[in-house]
């Protein structure tokens, strides 16, 4: 059977947005994640405390935060986690009082490199003791896993070298983990095989997100075969925002408004209030000078 019920973890203002090449005022940025909040996403990923040289689109994330500050009180059972690479940037999420935090891993060595300056192994040493302190300190670790399908340099990415990482990812102490077909190639038979793969090496469904690229039109196929496998957690970007800056044929991630039509139309519940939705994704468009790329958008707003 399907969930009842899905999380949705927003990463708008995060994915979506560090892809732009014209960067928002930082108040725009703060109106845009109080709207999301507001049309009842209770998971709103921020922003990212990686290094501003590499992502300069989020290079506001010290005068985003206090912008953010009385939004769980406004919103009770609001999270907004940020993504941090390493500990330099533990220590500036932990300064504005972050509850959740994201590490973010890639399947393969290729991306590893090209995203974190690092190999693989590398990158997971430097995550360690991120993971340990935050979890000291009572904060919850997501682990993103990209490049679980295939890869832009290396293609078609081995399930054993997937599940190994996830494995290892889930070992370090991340709390859930979200896997990433970062360049949309999936099918949904290549997503029930992982998720098999994985539970059986312990990797249960109630651990475990989604995080699909509708590249090829497969995001909401693939989805549907991870609900059947019992996630009930799901990554989505308002409006389909952004791609992922060193994966350069990463179109827009899954739309958060298609999502949802597809969950009601299923009688999923969601909490998201999608006509408040798509009118923030219509916003945000017109900030940004381009139509939003989603279906539903369009079909809701006639824009
Ligand atoms: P590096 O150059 O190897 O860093 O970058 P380093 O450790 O050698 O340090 C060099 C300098 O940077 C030092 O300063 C550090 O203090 C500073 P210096 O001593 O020379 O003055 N530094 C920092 N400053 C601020 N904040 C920090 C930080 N860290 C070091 N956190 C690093 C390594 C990991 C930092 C870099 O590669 C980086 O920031 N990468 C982030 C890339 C990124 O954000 N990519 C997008 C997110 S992943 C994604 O989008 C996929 C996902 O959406 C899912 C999917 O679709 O698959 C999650
Ligand atoms: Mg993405």
């Amino acid at each position: 059977g399907l969930p009842e019920q899905v999380r949705i973890h927003e990463v708008g203002a995060r994915d979506g947005l560090q892809n732009e090449a014209l960067p928002l005022p930082v108040e725009v940025k703060a109106e845009f994640v109080a709207r999301l909040a507001a049309a009842g996403l209770r998971t709103v990923e921020a922003t990212s405390f990686v290094h501003p040289k590499w992502v300069p689109q989020l290079a506001d994330a010290e005068q985003l935060m206090p912008l953010l500050a009385d939004l769980p009180q406004r919103y009770p059972g609001l999270r907004l986690p940020v993504l941090v690479p390493n500990e330099r940037g533990l220590d500036r999420a932990l300064s504005h009082g972050v509850t959740d935090i994201a590490v973010f891993a890639s399947a393969t060595e290729t991306f590893a490199r090209r995203n974190l300056n690092r190999s693989l192994d590398e990158s997971l040493e430097m995550f360690a003791p991120v993971v340990a302190r935050a979890a000291a300190e009572g904060v919850r670790v997501r682990g993103y896993l990209s490049m679980c399908f295939g890869d832009p340099w290396e293609g078609p990415v081995p399930l054993p070298q997937v599940v190994d990482v996830a494995r290892r990812l889930l070992e370090l102490g991340c709390d859930e983990l979200s896997l990433g077909d970062t360049i949309g190639v999936a099918t949904p038979g290549q997503v029930t095989a992982l998720l098999e793969g994985l539970a059986g090496a312990g990797a249960t469904a109630d651990r475990l997100a989604v995080h699909f690229h509708d590249t090829y039109g497969q995001a909401l196929a693939n989805t549907l075969a991870a609900l059947r496998f019992g996630v009930a957690t799901v990554d989505a970007s308002a409006g389909g925002l952004g791609g992922c800056p060193y994966a350069k044929s990463a179109t827009g991630n899954l739309a958060t408004e298609d999502l949802v039509w597809m969950l009601h139309g299923l009688g999923i519940r969601t909490g998201v209030d999608l006509e408040a939705l798509a009118a923030t994704s219509v916003w945000l468009a017109d900030r940004l000078g381009r139509p939003s790329p989603s279906r539903a958008v369009r079909a809701l707003t006639g824009g």
